[in-house]
């Protein structure tokens, strides 16, 4: 018996080959270094657990109200308009088992079987598979390290066709980490203004950035489109709670509550302990995210540079995120032994058997020439993966 054409649709993660590899290597007593991961590497601080622990000690141990409960929904407005200058009533706002199943009820929510959906690469991987899922079918933008991985305006309005139903917007970006300034987001407003499409903004990685990078939120910038923009976060990136399955969505009412029907009939609600713990991140104190902010901007200023003193490899210094997205297209051509470096596949598997780095391949983001490179491990071990890295690519030829 076939299973779904739809499920047919949806590609088994290329990650999963070197994730596969490097799981196996690790099991064999070999010293994996781990560059593949998208989680931060901290604990989770001490006054979220504390908070969790307290709310099973309460007994908040049943389903709650299926958007979340009150206290999680009140903490994400008043973040909303503290932080990001967006007002946003608590049934304009629906709590998610990770941000991930934000986007994930956000697009069957609003895609038609046929809609067109908008996705800028490189891309995080979930994306047009979440689209394909929902019936639509992605309109991908190419952008390189030349535009610092940025679409232009003009790209935008080319890839308006009459099926357009919605547009992914990233920022700070995984896998490249980019991220936009006010005017460059002002330009895409501008385009997004001339035609009717939903906007759906990932800022995740919103916390998370550097240098004199200020973060400002897509939607606070044209109230005016407020009804057709999607603004998705969670507590997963910048509080290092990645396990404990908390994203939010604030947007129209009709959108928020389509999306609470797809949970109602899925996941319910989000787990009421993790969302106790989601509270205590957002309204306790916030020193913890600048200590670990910090430590990834250091991560992230030693990397690049030292990657861009490896012959073959040319990355810039991302605004955000903690990824670093190397052009490495150099090293096309070379070989070493029976071996030729064709793809970054290619690169991903030789670094991997060569000196044991697990890095991702771009071609996984839709992104050909590039790799993905995580700085979200110890500073100790990102030395030792400098080291290996120049060692596997000074014996290519
Ligand atoms: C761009 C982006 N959006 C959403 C998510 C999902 O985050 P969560 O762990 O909250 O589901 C991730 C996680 O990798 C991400 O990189």
């Amino acid at each position: 018996m076939p299973v779904s054409e739809r499920i047919t649709k949806v590609t088994a993660s290329q990650t999963m080959k070197v994730a596969a590899k490097a799981k196996e290597l690790r099991a064999q007593g070999e010293n994996v270094i781990d560059l593949s991961v998208g989680e931060p590497d901290f604990p989770t601080p001490q006054n979220i657990k504390d908070a969790a622990i307290k709310a099973i000690n309460d007994n908040q141990t049943r389903y709650t109200i299926n958007s979340g409960t009150i206290e999680l929904r009140q903490a994400i407005k008043e973040k909303l308009k503290n932080e990001n200058n967006l007002d946003y009533d608590l049934s304009e706002i629906s709590v998610n088992s990770g941000a991930k199943q934000s986007v994930y009820n956000a697009l069957q929510a609003v895609v038609n079987a046929g809609d067109e959906v908008i996705i800028p690469a490189p891309y995080w991987v979930s994306y047009p598979e979440m689209v394909t899922l929902a019936d639509g079918v992605s309109v991908v933008i190419d952008t390189s390290l030349e535009t610092s991985f940025k679409i232009t305006p003009q790209q935008l309005r080319e890839a308006v066709t009459e099926k357009t139903k919605a547009f992914i917007f990233c920022n700070p970006s995984n896998p490249t980490g980019a991220g936009y300034t006010v005017d460059e987001m002002k330009e895409i407003l501008k385009v997004s203004r001339e035609f009717n499409f939903y906007i759906i903004v990932d800022e995740i990685y919103e916390k998370l950035v550097y240098g004199d990078y200020k973060f400002v939120s897509f939607a606070s910038l044209d109230l005016s489109l407020k009804d057709r923009i999607i603004v998705i976060n969670g507590v997963s990136k910048a509080y290092s709670m990645t396990g404990w399955r908390i994203g939010y969505t604030a947007g129209p009412a009709d959108v928020i509550q389509g999306m609470n029907k797809v949970q109602s009939h899925s996941t319910s609600n989000a787990s009421s302990v993790s969302q106790a713990a989601a509270v205590e991140a957002l309204v306790g104190p916030q020193d913890e995210v600048e200590v670990m902010r910090l430590q990834f901007e250091k991560r992230r200023n030693y990397f690049a540079e030292e990657l861009n003193k490896i012959d073959g490899i040319k990355c810039n210094l991302p605004e955000g995120a903690f990824y670093i997205f190397p052009d490495v297209s150099g090293l096309f051509g070379k070989s070493v032994g029976e071996r030729k470096i064709e793809s970054s596949l290619d690169i991903a598997m030789y670094l991997l058997d060569e000196v044991r780095i697990a890095a991702v391949p771009g071609s996984a983001f839709g992104a050909e020439g590039y790799m993905r490179f995580s700085y979200a491990t110890s500073m100790e071990s990102l030395e030792d993966a400098v080291q290996r890295i120049k060692s596997a690519v000074s014996k290519l030829n």
